[in-house]
């Protein structure tokens, strides 16, 4: 008989390509979108004691990091408490729980990537839920992984990439930041990671429980994979917007944002035989789509 697994979150950019790997394989998924469980109200563990899956991935979030400013309990509620009491609700039915984090729990001042080691610092409410979330889950126990991840993009979601290929049919001049560094990442990558996990932690596998960094390869800026999305553009519509390559202080935002957010993720690939995507192909990946 197929293990069910049971993923928050449905129309989400990890959670979609969760479906689409779910079913090319082995594994039955079931997924947990907001109208069947919305944590902002409902408890995910009365869920998980109904279905009692083998495994147990969070898909879901409060991802939207400026308006976690100014709603910070929903932020909260969905970043530290849900994946808490998931965790909680698995460690009790002896469930394997894999959970994703973000690379916005560093302050950014580190010249280096991040490891799994360093200390953190988060400089948003959106950061902050989720090191709180981090947080909860590990004191709780049981068979946990979380994997924190950075920008993440995918064909058909919201993301920068797609937002970048709006603005290059109708801008003229596009500006962008430049002095952020970071990872993209591809959605389908972290699916792929996160359902193998799952599967081998179900199995009773514990290598791959415990914290991990899980992001694609090579350094980008905002201006950097914006660049890549208008040569596109360009070769396709003949067309594209001039860059101007700004810094974070020519363009405020709610919440403040890491200068750097890269994530090293050696510790996974030694780990899992993972060999991270460069963040190019990521690109080029979500504009075919
Ligand atoms: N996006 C990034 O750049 C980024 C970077 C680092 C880490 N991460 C982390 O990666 C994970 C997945 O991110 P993503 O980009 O796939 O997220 P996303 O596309 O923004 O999707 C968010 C998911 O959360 C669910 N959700 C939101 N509010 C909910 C509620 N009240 N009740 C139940 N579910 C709710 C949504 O459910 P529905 O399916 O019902 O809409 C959706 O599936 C998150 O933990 C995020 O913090 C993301």
């Amino acid at each position: 008989m197929r293990k069910t697994i049971l993923v928050f979150g449905r129309s989400g950019q990890v959670a979609t390509a969760l479906a689409e790997l779910g079913t090319a394989s082995d594994a039955k998924l079931e997924f947990a979108g907001r109208d069947r469980c919305d944590l902002l109200v409902d408890d995910p563990a009365r869920l998980i004691g109904q279905l009692v899956p083998a495994a147990v991935i969070n898909a879901s979030g409060h991802t939207a990091v400026d308006k976690a400013e100014s709603e910070p309990e929903a932020a909260m509620r969905l970043n530290r408490d849900a994946p808490a009491a998931m965790a909680r609700a698995c460690a009790a039915l002896e469930i394997p729980f894999v959970h994703i984090s973000t690379d916005y729990v560093f302050d950014g001042a580190k010249t280096q990537p991040y490891v799994e080691t360093d200390p953190i610092g988060p400089l948003g409410v959106y950061g902050r839920s989720k090191a709180e979330g981090e947080a909860e889950v590990a004191e709780i126990g049981g068979a946990w992984t979380i994997f924190r991840t950075a920008w993440v993009m995918s064909p058909g979601g919201a993301n920068f990439v797609n937002t970048m290929r709006r603005f290059a049919a109708e801008r003229e001049v596009m500006r962008v930041v430049d002095d952020q560094h970071g990872r993209p990442t591809l959605a389908a990558d972290i699916a792929a990671v996160c359902l193998e996990t799952a599967r081998r932690s179900a199995d009773g596998d514990r290598s791959l429980q415990g914290l991990f960094h899980l992001a694609g390869d090579d350094d980008a800026t905002w201006a950097d994979v914006a660049e890549r999305v208008f040569e596109h553009a360009g070769r396709r519509t003949g067309r594209r917007p001039a860059l101007a390559r700004i810094s974070t202080a020519d363009y405020p935002t709610p919440a403040h944002r890491p200068a750097n957010s890269r994530l090293d993720t050696a510790k996974l690939q030694r780990t899992a035989a993972w060999t991270p995507r460069p963040w190019r192909d990521t690109v080029d990946i979500c504009l075919a789509g």
